[in-house]
């Protein structure tokens, strides 16, 4: 089977890759990545050498690029997009560009070469944001609320992937998933600036005062929960991707402190982002129901390994150190 992942060589991506390829070694694996500040070919440079993989480097909104990689493909796995809040509020375009116009043009790229399937990797922030004090969780029926620039333009990909499902018959399915965490995550994010922070000798800037809530799921697990979905989801359904671990972020800072046997003096409160969603937590029951997925690590786990990871790879991450980033998703 041709499989091409779009955004292979970002955070998730490039997890996903490596994934795939040791539990479908048979596949021919083609990744679609525009290297942009998020990309790194060198996280898939093993099983380049390998020759596991094949990577091409091109824009997902370049017809004729796209078009071409995606000749013969039986699978489409996309996850290529702009991701980070603090830049989406900042500058705003090229999130519509890659998120609404890059997924419009795969769409069409999939349909002009008759993709057999396509899964669309989404995430909670469609949703909107939960009031903090409560139990409620969103489930694949929740209306759609996003409420900034990143959630907005990802929404506006959701509802194109379902639009070409009904108008064209392209076979779809999505996911949307909470905060992923692991090896390989920009430095700009909340767990890996705090790893790298610390590591530094500097202090952790927590937004606001720190009580946003998300629900944490391990990296890997995300990857299974996408690998079952694209080979055994109903087409045309949507899964929500949840470990049910809600935390809020000064108490992921403050797990993440004692790992490293330090105390508050270590982090400061600061100003908050504009727009910045409360809570996020989200129902995986059809997810753990339809296909039998269950996440195989628990948050202070994935949280010792991924430490871990970020202390023998300063090579990796120290040349991506972000000069204003700030904490909190
Ligand atoms: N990280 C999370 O917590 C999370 C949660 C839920 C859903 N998601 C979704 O999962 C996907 C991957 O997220 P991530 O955290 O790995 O992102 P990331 O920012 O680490 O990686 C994005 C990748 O997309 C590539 N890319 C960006 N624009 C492109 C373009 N125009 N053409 C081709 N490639 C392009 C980048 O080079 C990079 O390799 C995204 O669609 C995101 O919305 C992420």
């Amino acid at each position: 089977m041709k499989v091409v992942i779009t955004g292979g060589a970002g955070f998730i991506g490039s997890r996903l890759v490596h994934e795939w390829s040791a539990a479908h070694p048979e596949d021919t694996i083609v990744v679609l990545d525009s290297l942009t500040y998020a990309g790194h070919r060198e996280s898939l440079a093993d099983l380049e050498a390998q020759h596991r993989c094949q990577f091409v480097r091109g824009d997902i909104c370049d017809p004729a690029r796209t078009s071409d990689v995606l000749r013969g493909a039986d699978l489409v796995v996309h996850l290529a997009a702009e991701t980070h809040n603090d830049r989406a509020v900042e500058g705003p375009l090229p999130f519509v560009r890659t998120n609404v116009e890059g997924t419009a043009n795969l769409l069409e790229a999939c349909r002009k070469q008759e993709v057999k399937r396509f899964h669309h990797v989404s995430t909670d922030e469609v949703f909107g944001s939960l009031p903090l004090e409560g139990t409620d969780r969103f489930s694949d029926s929740s209306p759609y609320a996003p409420r900034g620039p990143y959630s907005a333009s990802k929404a506006g990909a959701d509802h194109l992937v379902r639009a070409w499902h009904a108008t064209y018959g392209l076979p779809v399915t999505l996911s949307n998933c909470s905060n992923n965490f692991g090896p390989n995550q920009h430095p700009e994010k909340l767990i890996p600036l705090a790893i790298t922070r610390l590591l530094e000798g500097a202090k952790i800037p927590v937004y606001g005062d720190g009580k946003n809530v998300r629900d944490w799921i391990y990296v890997d697990d995300h990857c299974r929960a996408l690998d079952l979905i694209a080979h055994r989801g109903r087409i045309g359904a949507t899964y929500l991707v949840s470990a049910g671990t809600e935390l809020p972020n000064i108490e992921v800072v403050h797990r993440i402190l004692r790992q490293f046997g330090k105390g508050e003096e270590a982090m400061e409160f600061v100003k908050d982002r504009p727009g910045h969603d409360r809570r996020y937590a989200l129902d995986a029951s059809r997810l753990r129901s339809e296909l039998g997925w269950k996440p195989m690590f628990d948050f202070d786990q994935g949280l010792a390994q991924t430490i871990d990871w970020y202390r023998t790879n300063e090579r990796w991450w120290r040349p991506l150190l972000p000069s204003s980033s700030l904490a909190g998703r």
